[in-house]
Parts: C-alpha cells; sequence; structure tokens
C-alpha cells in the first residue's frame, strides 16, 4: 500500500514548518496519549537492558527523552532525523536530550553494523513509508545497525480491528487533523499529508509480517487504545 507520499524535499520543507509547533499540536491532537505511548514504548525497550540506543527519526527528541526517563542503568540514546530545525529543538532541551545528533535519511544510517542495543521509531513509519518497499529497506537499514539480539521498537497509529472503531477512527483524524494543526501551527500542506496517511498505514499484524521481512526473528505487537496505535518490538536474530 504506497501512500503517495512527498520525497525528502518536500518532507523536510514539511518539518521545517511543523517544526515550532510540532509537540503542541501532538499532544492536543491526541488529547496526550502520545505521551503515554512514547513513555510506554520507552518502559518496554529499556526497563531491563542499558546499553546504547539509537532514535531514528526523532524529530524535536520526546522518545529519546523518554528513553532516558525509563532507564534503571545507563544509557546512550543517539538522535537521527532528516529535519535538521526539528533535531535543533531535540537539542535544546535542557532536560533528558539525546546524547548526539545525526542528521540524514534512515535508508543510509552513518553507523556501523551492530552499534546499537536497540533502535526506537516512534510515529515514523507512516513518513518513511513512502512505499512498502522502501519502508522494507529503511526497516532492514534499523535492523543492519542492531547487535545480535537488539530490538527495535517501532510506535506507530494502526488500524483497530474493530470495523465501527476504525471508523470513528479515521473520521476523527479527517475531522480534526487539518483544522487544529493549521490553526495551532499554521501549517496546512503539512497536516494534510500527516493525516491523509492514517487511514492508509498498515495494519499491526500486516507491520509484523513486514518487520519479519526486513530481518526481524521475533516479532510481538501491543496493541493501544483498542488498535488505533500499535507498539511493534522486534528482535534481530542472534
Ligand atoms: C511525525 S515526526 C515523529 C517525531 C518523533 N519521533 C516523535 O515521536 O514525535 C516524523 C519525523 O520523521 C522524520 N523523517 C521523515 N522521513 C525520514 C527519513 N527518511 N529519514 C530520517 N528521518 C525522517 C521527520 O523529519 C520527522 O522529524
Amino acid at each position: 500500500m504506497s501512500l503517495g507520499s512527498p520525497g525528502r524535499g518536500a518532507l523536510r520543507r514539511i518539518y521545517q514548518e511543523v517544526a515550532p509547533r510540532y509537540e503542541l499540536v501532538n499532544h492536543l491532537l491526541t488529547l496526550g496519549l502520545d505521551i503515554r505511548w512514547r513513555r510506554r514504548a520507552a518502559r518496554v525497550a529499556v526497563a531491563s537492558e542499558g546499553g546504547s540506543w539509537l532514535d531514528v527519526c526523532s524529530g524535536t527528541g520526546e522518545m529519546a527523552a523518554e528513553l532516558h526517563r525509563a532507564a534503571n542503568r545507563a544509557i546512550t540514546v543517539a538522535a537521527f532525523d532528516l529535519s535538521v530545525p526539528m533535531l535543533v529543538r531535540a537539542r535544546g532541551k535542557r532536560r533528558l536530550r539525546p546524547d548526539a545528533f545525526a542528521s540524514g535519511d534512515v535508508a543510509h544510517l552513518p553507523f556501523r553494523n551492530g552499534t546499537f542495543t536497540g533502535v526506537t521509531i516512534a510515529f515514523a513509519a507512516r513518513n518513511l513509508n513512502t512505499s512498502r518497499r522502501h519502508l522494507e529497506i529503511r526497516l532492514r537499514e534499523c535492523f543492519r545497525v542492531l547487535i545480535p539480539g537488539g530490538r527495535l521498537i517501532n510506535l506507530e497509529t494502526s488500524q483497530p480491528e474493530s470495523r465501527l472503531w476504525r471508523r470513528l477512527f479515521h473520521h476523527y483524524a479527517a475531522l480534526t487533523v487539518r483544522p487544529l494543526a493549521r490553526t495551532v501551527s499554521g501549517s496546512r500542506s503539512g497536516y494534510a499529508y500527516l493525516a491523509h496517511t492514517i487511514p492508509r498505514f498498515y495494519s499491526a499484524a500486516e507491520l509484523d509480517e513486514m518487520l519479519f521481512a526486513a530481518g526481524a526473528a521475533r516479532v510481538t505487537h501491543i496493541r493501544l487504545w483498542g488498535g488505533i496505535a500499535a507498539l511493534h518490538i522486534a528482535e534481530k536474530a542472534r
């Protein structure tokens, strides 16, 4: 399922436009659920292990901050993103900010094979899904930089199994995302694109398959709020 997403240049422009109010718009649209879900993803990710983590598509660094908050041992977190204006905001965080920053496309991560204990992706797989093949290539690249047995944690909107709940969720997204985002952030095109991707993204089971195809040896997922979002935990072979 291709989402007809914009190319890298257009994505950079979108995130340059939305960066100043990105966090506020997200928190308003999800009624704060995005914060709780990142926190849960971080607990799943680092509760039992330290090590070095890579947060790809890190944006303003909220997931990276949650990894630091959840860790009960020393960890390092590197933030990687296409958009420099988004990373500048991550760098500006006073506390719990990432330890290192790099900019580029996930398709070509500037790290050696087996560098990281874990990789996180939060609310960005829809962006990486310029086509199913491209998403798989980018997920494969994330597995490449993981150590054997390392885990890729993906948090993303998903498709509820209940048809009624799914329709309500898609209606909510269609009715609220564009007007609210336009009013709060002033960005018309950025959120039009982001809203467009929500009903078209994969179900949790489809994403399981893609993670296996990209190199996972084991995949589990947790449906959040009846499946409007899903947390995937994919382990690289040992
Ligand atoms: C919706 S934001 C998510 C930010 C953050 N992870 C969060 O939890 O809010 C998506 C981010 O993915 C980045 N992005 C999109 N495509 C990318 C790519 N191909 N490579 C690296 N980053 C990308 C964007 O610049 C943006 O910062």
